[in-house]
């Protein structure tokens, strides 16, 4: 028999509590910074700089933070059933945790790519992207991010991974997001689905078991459940 399938649907809030400021809770990112300004191309044509030090600041705590234990309840997981991490988050945390199947829907932020060839992507060295970094081509280095009005280039294949879930686990997302956010409507009508958030989420539409507590304690108490439900 193959294994069950479990897709964990990551956001902002399950690296909360490894120090990484979340977009919408009250202290979160979009109350400090106008997405217009620092989250669009037209802000990258209008003020690179700014667009830079914005990224540059995330890729700081980034690499200050560690995996909390959610993304490493999920990583163990892998022991016992085939997990697919499709994550909106950019920071590597699953990746560290041990996960080795991890899709990043909205880029990684300690990534880079050229801005004349979008196949170019090349690791951030350090947690500065400066005017001035260039690829190969001489084109200035952008943030290896989706934007808000780009194109998710992985959307189709994240559909395809949640399409085949025997369980879905959404982790701290609000589920704001589009087209992110519409990929819980991908899970076969026979899924199981949980979602994990200490707040009331609004997924209209998809029933779930809403395990409401904060990831580090929700999260390793659901992969006991799923053990104990399905090994
Ligand atoms: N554990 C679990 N969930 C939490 C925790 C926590 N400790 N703290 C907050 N949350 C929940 C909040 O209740 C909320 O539902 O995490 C969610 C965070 O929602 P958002 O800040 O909207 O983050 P996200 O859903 O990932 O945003 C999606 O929006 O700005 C863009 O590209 C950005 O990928 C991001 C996308």
């Amino acid at each position: 028999m193959s294994p069950i399938r479990i897709v964990f649907f990551t956001g902002a809030g399950i690296s909360a509590e490894s120090g990484l400021r979340t977009f919408r809770d009250s202290d979160g990112l979009w109350e400090e910074y106008r997405i217009e300004d620092v989250a669009t191309p037209e802000a990258w044509a209008r003020n690179a700089e700014l667009v830079l030090r914005f990224y540059d600041l995330r890729r700081e705590q980034v690499l200050k933070a560690s995996p909390n234990a959610a993304h490493e309840a999920i990583a163990a997981l892998e022991d016992s059933f085939h997990v697919q991490v499709v994550t909106q988050n950019i920071d590597d945390l699953h990746e560290r945790a041990g996960s080795s199947r991890v899709l990043h829907l909205h880029g990684e932020i300690l990534k880079a790519r050229s801005t004349a060839d979008p196949s170019l992507v090349f690791p951030v060295n350090g947690p500065h992207l400066r005017t001035g970094d260039k690829c190969p081509k001489g084109s200035q280095l952008r943030p290896h991010i989706v934007w808000f009005g780009e194109e998710v280039p992985l959307l189709m294949p994240a559909a395809a991974l949640v399409a085949q879930a025997d369980v879905l686990v959404v982790v701290g997302s609000s589920l704001q997001v589009y087209p992110a956010a519409g990929l819980v409507h991908s899970a076969p009508a026979q899924a199981t689905i949980h979602l994990v958030d200490p707040n009331t989420v609004s997924a209209q539409g998809v029933r779930f078991t809403h395990w409401k507590e904060k990831a580090s304690l929700g999260v390793p108490k659901l992969a006991q459940f799923l053990r104990k439900t399905y090994t």
